[in-house]
């Protein structure tokens, strides 16, 4: 579906760290991208409407994968200039096809975000959705990204946090999986899986100002239950081999604690619960 396999991805080079450029080069990962803008971009949109920011503006979408945000931004700000850029070429030409409608206003580049090509104070807005937690160095990028960003633009960041999702117990006690996973992901892969509480601190540390930390609910009230199953579906479908690699979980086990999340997502009494991080800036 992605056209070339992922056994033909390029090596990762020093500027294009990408520690799961598997996962995010899978299949699974496309229709993740989607199910996750589809249950957070109704709310999330309330939040960019807060900026107030004018029609007419430059706005990058760093790692931007498929282009499920890109687009909608460009919708969304109906004279704005929108240049998505990402490492995984099948990603760039799905989202350069599927939002061909809106070239040349809203394009897509091969890029990494340690090394972006912008200068100085090129963009008015500037967003980075569900990269964070898969990079290492995050504050190496997190300097970039305020380096492309014009004196009083604005960041808008999703940044991961593993220990903000909540299930039910079953069979299995889902936070016994979520306590220890993540973080023996994150150490095997050098990523901070909890990135989400610890990017204020760095934003604080580069002297942004008005550094805001909000919250899009997706839960089983709020997300329709087949839209928020699709997303557990695709990480189950994409990480359990890697998890069974990198933690004590083997795939089996891993593969248990998933489906009996999906089933508690389903279950029309279940309740379950991701707290998505949604961190804005502005640079003075
Ligand atoms: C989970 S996806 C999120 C995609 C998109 N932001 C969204 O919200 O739908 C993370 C993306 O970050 C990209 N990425 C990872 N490392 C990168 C790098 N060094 N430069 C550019 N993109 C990168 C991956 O290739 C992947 O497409």
């Amino acid at each position: 579906m992605l056209g070339p396999s992922l056994d033909t991805l390029p090596e990762e080079t020093m500027t294009d760290l990408n520690p799961q450029a598997r996962q995010m080069a899978d299949e699974s990962m496309v229709r993740n991208l989607a199910a996750q803008a589809r249950a957070i971009w109704p709310q999330e949109v309330e939040l960019i409407r807060r900026y107030a920011l004018p029609p007419a503006i430059r706005i990058l979408d760093a790692g931007c994968g498929t282009g499920e945000a890109a687009s909608r931004l460009a919708e969304l700000f109906p004279r704005s200039q929108v240049l998505g850029v990402d490492i995984i070429d099948p990603h760039l030409e799905l989202a350069r096809a599927r939002y061909a409608r809106l070239a040349p206003r809203l394009s897509f580049k091969h890029q990494s975000i340690y090394e972006l090509e912008a200068p100085d104070g090129t963009f008015d807005l500037t967003v980075c959705r569900h990269v964070m937690h898969s990079i290492p160095y995050p504050d190496r990028v997190l300097g970039e990204l305020v380096r492309v960003t014009r004196r009083g633009g604005r960041l808008h960041l999703i940044p991961e946090d593993y220990g903000m999702l909540h299930f039910q117990r079953g069979a299995l006690d889902p936070r016994d999986f979520w306590h220890e996973a993540p973080p023996r992901f994150g150490e095997a892969t050098g990523t901070d899986l909890f990135i989400g509480r610890n990017v204020y601190g760095i934003l604080a540390g580069l002297g942004l100002a008005d550094i805001s930390v909000d919250y899009v609910v997706v839960d089983t009230l709020r997300v329709p239950r087949e839209t928020f199953a699709a997303i557990l579906q695709a990480w189950r479908d994409g990480y359990v081999e890697s998890i069974g690699q990198l933690t004590r979980f083997t795939s089996q086990q891993a593969e248990a604690y998933f489906d009996q999340m999906i089933a508690n997502i389903r279950d029309p009494r279940g309740y379950a619960v991701w707290m998505v991080p949604v961190v804005s800036a502005r640079l003075p």
